[in-house]
Order: structure tokens, then sequence, then C-alpha cells
């Protein structure tokens, strides 16, 4: 409900009772031709789950418009209500590209690449936290429900908290959590445990990420846990934990698997033109017997380096054949001034140039390397074209990109290689599961899902997809929102989660 009245005295500020805050806003700006700007809704999965809980409990989402410099007053667009953060060029330099993604980034994905520490961006997450819980607390109404989103703004729950006691505030962390023995490195690691601490419930990607979550808690605050609860003492006494509210309380943190708007990608999928694009794209990589494909943001993550070696020890020993295999790699670009991005790209593009130097042919190219991203159209025909899809991350949350190929395969054919190190494994055990460190056992998936019968490739999607569109972001929200409304049973909380199941 929208609500004019004010709180501490501010009368002018619209309230509401449900805020969705993200580092970025769920719409990208578009110049049309004359440069009038436009907001499109961006396609992520989160928009998709959340926005039929905004418009029916009229919500807020608070977040950064994606570019730096820019400052918009809060506007509605497509039923949605947009309150924008400005983010000035060194809040973007320190915040985003610094502590966000070059400290908490690679330390929560098990160091793959260095973590770096620096002071000052720290103190820029901390103030730029310090703004997301400002505009959270002047937008909420009284006795309300906020949802902070991701590792960009994990302080932001406890700062909520000290502002406004009376909120309901929930946490989702879309990336892993790491094992305690890799978290203790970081020398702000108390600061971020009681900034998520604000929160009623704070939700993880994977049970083991939640387990490490609650292990940090005991292990920093010497606090005991009951299954799924931190019990939080009355603030002030030795060493507890300062996050935020003056009253004892609990904080529950658990476990929900993030997914994908299945139906859209059946629909999709379903679509002429999607299909015949599909063909199409088969037909222009010359009809091979076996189109690989590999989706993902340009990151040192995604094991895509592993996933090259392995191909191309396969081709170097005859056991595949460049003129009857090609691997597609889409790799849309990301974080693109950051030091350990800039020297992934250097080293794929090596790796891409002297893989298809070895083994391409006049006619053929090993790998088909495309550094774009595309509308989801495009990735559609793309999977139905693929005959295995490989998702290789040395470490991911989740990778909604195995979700989204398996629940356009509507013809319950390919094969998903996918990484045990990916949070979709607990989930797709119907995969071909990989541990993309070992090579070889990498090589012999791929040719397991080279040669895998029709039957066993049918029977193997067939499970996938059951449970990828019976537990679709859909039902991710609808589970979050219940568990928030139990954790905190304020009735904010309750309406959004009954009004949830409403929809369904
Ligand atoms: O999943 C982690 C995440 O940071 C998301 O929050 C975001 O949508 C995606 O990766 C892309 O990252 P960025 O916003 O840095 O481009």
């Amino acid at each position: 409900m929208r609500k004019g009245c004010g709180i501490d005295g501010d009368d002018q500020q619209e309230r509401f009772d449900f805020v969705v805050v993200s580092n970025r806003l769920p719409v990208d700006r578009e110049i049309a031709h004359d440069g009038t700007a436009r907001w499109k809704p961006s396609p992520g999965g989160l928009v998709t789950a959340l926005e039929p809980v905004m418009r029916t409990n009229d919500g807020a989402w608070i977040g950064w418009s994606g570019t730096a410099g820019d400052e918009v007053e809060p506007f509605t667009t497509d039923g949605m209500h947009l309150v924008p953060v400005t983010l000035s060029e060194d809040d973007v330099r320190d915040y985003y590209e610094g502590f966000s993604n070059d400290t908490i980034w690679p330390l929560y994905h098990d160091v793959i690449a260095p973590p770096k520490y620096q002071r000052d961006w720290w103190d820029a997450y901390v103030r730029v936290n310090e703004r997301f819980a400002e505009r959270a607390a002047a937008t909420a109404a009284e006795g309300g429900t906020v949802w902070v989103q991701d590792y960009q703004l994990q302080l932001v729950p406890r700062m909520l908290r000290e502002r406004r006691e009376d909120l309901t505030i929930g946490f989702f962390n879309h990336i892993p959590f790491p094992a305690y023995g890799l978290y203790s490195q970081l020398p702000w690691r108390s600061q971020i445990i009681e900034g998520l601490l604000g929160a009623d419930l704070i939700g993880f990607q994977r049970r083991a990420d939640a387990g490490n979550f609650l292990r940090a808690v005991r292990r920093l605050f010497r606090l005991p846990t009951v299954h799924n609860r931190v019990e939080l003492p009355p603030q002030g006494e030795g060493r507890w934990p300062n996050s935020g509210g003056a009253r004892p309380r609990a904080v529950v943190a658990r476990h929900f698997p993030i997914s994908i708007d299945a139906r859209a990608y059946i629909d999709l999928a379903h679509r002429a033109d999607v299909r015949a694009r599909a063909q199409q794209i088969r037909h222009d990589l010359g009809d091979p017997g076996t189109i690989m494909l590999g989706v993902d943001r340009l990151d040192y993550t995604k094991g895509i380096g592993h996933r090259f070696a392995a191909y191309a020890e396969l081709l170097a020993e005859g056991k595949l054949d460049v003129n009857d295999t090609v691997l597609v790699q889409v790799a849309s670009p990301s974080r693109e001034r950051v030091e350990s991005y800039k020297a992934l790209r250097d080293e794929i593009e090596l790796t891409v140039g002297r893989v298809n130097g070895d083994y391409g042919t006049i006619r053929h190219s090993a790998i088909n390397y495309l550094h774009h991203g595309y509308p989801r159209e495009e990735m559609v025909a793309l999977f139905l074209a693929a005959d295995i899809m490989l998702v290789t991350a040395l470490r991911d949350g989740m990778n909604l990109v195995a979700k989204e190929y398996v629940a356009t395969r509507v013809d319950d054919d390919g094969v998903l290689v996918l990484s045990e190190f990916a949070g979709a494994a607990d989930e797709m055990q119907q995969a071909l599961l990989v541990n993309p460190h070992d090579i070889e056992g990498l090589k012999r998936a791929i040719l397991a899902a080279v040669h895998m019968p029709r039957g066993e490739r049918r029977q193997r999607m067939r499970s996938l997809r059951t449970r990828v569109i019976e537990h679709d972001v859909e039902r991710w929200s609808q589970d979050f929102l219940t568990a928030l409304a139990e954790a905190r049973p304020s009735d904010s909380a309750r309406q959004l989660a009954a009004g949830d199941q409403d929809q369904r």
C-alpha cells in the first residue's frame, strides 16, 4: 500500500509496505535515436519473481541506475515504483569495482583470484551502504517489510534496523558464503556479520552456505546457534554483536535456492521464430554432429579456461573431430575495469586463438567465441541448437544458465554437464556432474555426453526439467517471504506471504 504519511515528521515522502533494495535497479536505460531516454525492464529472474509481489502490494525498488553520477528522481515505470540511489565515479571505483567485486567477490568465491583488502574501499562500502539504508528507511512504511539483496549491501540490514526497529528485514545472498578458514581473512569480518544479523531472515543459495555463515557467527561472537537460528542477546553486553536494534531477537539463516522464470523459457522455446533461429544457428555452424555451448559472464569463477583445456585435449587426442564438433562460447562483458577481469579476458582470448590456430580448418573453427550479451530470444535459440551445455564453474552461487538450458529443452533432449561447485548441482543430480579441476574427468564427461543414447538423454532431461519447472523463481520468492513472515510475524510480512500464495 502506498502511503503519504510521514515517519519522523517527513510528510512529503511516499511510503511503501514492501521495499526491495538491490545494487542495481531492475531496469536498463535505453536511449532512442532522437536522444530521449526510456527505462526498459532488465531481463533478470529477480524482477520476474518480485514484479507480481510488487504490483499486488504496491511496492518500491531501491537501486543504482548503472551509470556513475546519474541523479534521477524516483519514478514509476510499468507499474513499478523505482527509487534511484546515486553513485559517484569514486563510489563506483571503490564500493562497486573495489570492495564488492575485488574484495568480497573473490573471497566469497574461494579466493580463485586473490582478494584485495584496501581500507579506502571499505570506507566507501560503509558510506554507500549507509546511503542505501537511508533510502530504505525513508521509503518503507511503518511496520513494512524490506528485502535486501546480495553481497554489495551486507551492512544495510543493521544500518536499517538502527534507523527503523519497526521494520521486518530480509536479506538474500546470491553468491556463495565461504568457509570460516577463508572468511576469517577479511579484516572487517565482524562488521559484515553484524551487518547481516540486522535482518530477521538471511537466505543463502546452498545449505552449506548457511552452515558457513552460522559457523562464522559462532566463531566470531561465541553465540550459540540452534539449528538455523541465532538468538541475539540484549546489546551492549561483552562481545555480543551490534546488529542494530536494542531488543533481544532471533535471526534465522537458511538456504533458498534461487531459480528462473521457467514458463518464460518454455514459451520462447515453442515460438516458431525462435525454433527457426535455432535451426539457422546449426546450419550457420556447418550442421556439425555435436554443438557444445558455454554461456557465462566473462568471470574467473566460471571455469571457462578449464572447459577449453579439456576440449582442446580431446581434439589433440583425436577423440573429437573439429569437422564434426564445435564449441560455441558466449562470454558476456563484465566488470571490465577490474584488473583480474582484464587479465582473464587476455588469457581466454589467447587460449581461443591458440586452440583455433592448432585445431581449426578453413571451414571449421574449434571454438566460436562471442564477447557479447544477447537478448533472451537468441539465448533460447542457442540453447535449442546446443547438444551439450557446459557449465564448469569453479565456484558459483547457483548458475541460472544451467536451469535456463533445461527449461528450454521442451524436446527432452540435450545433455547438461554441470560443475559440482555450482549451487545448481544440489538440485540437478541428473546432470553429468563434474569436478572442473579434474581435466581427465571433465574429458570423460564430455565424451559421455557426446555418445549418450537418446533414451538416457530423455530420461535425465525429463527429471531435470520437472525439478526446475516445479521450483521456479516465483516459488523461491514465495518460500522466502513465507519464512520471513514466520521469522517475524508482522502484519506486512504476513500479507506479503499470503498475497504471494494467492497469485499461484
Ligand atoms: O549474482 C551476482 C551478481 O552480482 C548479481 O547481483 C548481478 O546481477 C550479476 O552478478 C552481475 O553483476 P554486476 O551487477 O556486477 O554486473
